[in-house]
């Protein structure tokens, strides 16, 4: 505005002092818009030094570490027992955990007083002293899933079934009071024991390795006949005996057998054109073979140093 005020006096002055005057004028002009643009440019750059350095950040430093949910080893077994069978057309049921007599007993071939019963220590929440048959429970294995289908829907029934069973035991290194099962069922025209022995062949296969064997020794189980206890070659030497496998290179994992005509009567279905498998194994036990834990409770005590070891790694 100063300068502006300057060349308004131009005409006040004499025509001898005007050249040099305005020459003065503009070379002052020019310096001031010189300084002016300078000035601009180093608080521009100033300016964005300063964003610059709010915005900045050191991608060579170490972040901070949060931690990654995973699933529990249990579950992750679960999941894949559960995609196997799923790849062999098996559905997925649920049952209930509170349980009757009949279903895990009694539709089962275990009548009252029968002994077998006494296999599996049972958590009861109503016992009836007159009559077993009025007993509420908690399901003492998935097994008694396999009364609830089998009564509600018709042959062909291929179903897994599984879920939390309960018993009454004193909680160690090996046993707890409560843990998972899967059960397997398939029932239909002339299902055989070769059926069974086949799914449970790949299913190994699939879950310890290409490389495995499996033994079928004969065993009792009153819901199916004949039943078998299925070993697994040892997944730890491989067969050749150790520690593990208590050196006879092979390790038990689920019970199994041809499911009892009564069973199938029980929940009528027709024995006599039906026939079917059954199976049933402990997920904490194919866990502790996968994961080689040697102490069931740590599966429930949720210690985070155990579980942080099955953190999926980054
Ligand atoms: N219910 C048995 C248990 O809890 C396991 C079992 C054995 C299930 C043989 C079956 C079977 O379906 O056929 O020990």
């Amino acid at each position: 505005g100063l300068i502006t005020a300057e060349f308004a006096r131009l005409k006040e002055i004499t025509p001898q002092e005007k050249k040099e005057f305005a020459r003065n004028l503009n070379t002052m002009r020019d310096e001031f818009n010189a300084l002016i643009a300078q000035r601009k440019d180093e608080l521009e750059k100033a300016n964005l030094k300063e964003n610059m350095k709010k915005e900045a950040c050191d991608v060579t430093m170490f972040g901070e570490r949060t931690n990654k949910g995973a699933l529990h080893p249990v579950m992750e077994t679960m999941d894949r027992i559960i995609e196997y069978f799923l790849a062999q057309n098996f559905s997925i049921e649920d049952g209930p955990l509170i349980e009757d007599d009949f279903h895990n007993f009694e539709a089962l071939n275990l009548p009252k007083f029968h002994p077998a019963r006494d296999m599996q220590d049972t958590f009861f929440i109503s016992r009836n002293q007159h009559d077993a048959t009025k007993n509420v429970l908690l399901r003492s294995h998935t097994s008694s899933d396999e009364a609830h289908y089998m009564e509600t829907h018709e042959p062909p029934i291929r179903v897994l079934c599984p879920g939390r069973v309960y018993r009454n035991e004193a909680i160690s290194a090996r046993a707890h009071c409560f843990f998972h099962q899967v059960e397997g069922l398939y029932v239909d025209k002339n299902v055989s024991f070769t059926d069974l022995k086949q799914v449970l062949l790949t299913f190994a296969r699939e879950m310890f390795g290409a490389d495995t064997k499996i033994r079928l020794r004969p065993s009792y189980f009153p819901f199916t006949e004949p039943s078998a206890e299925m070993d697994i070659s040892c997944n730890i030497c491989g067969g050749t005996g150790c520690n593990f496998c208590k050196h006879t290179g092979w390790v038990e994992i689920l019970g199994c057998g041809m499911v009892d005509p009564h069973d199938l009567e029980a929940c009528g279905i027709d024995s006599n054109v039906y026939t079917g498998y059954a199976f049933g194994m402990g997920v904490e036990r194919i866990a502790n073979l996968k994961y080689r834990v040697n102490d069931l409770r740590l599966f429930s005590e949720n210690d985070t140093r155990f579980l942080e070891e099955f953190q999926s790694a980054f």
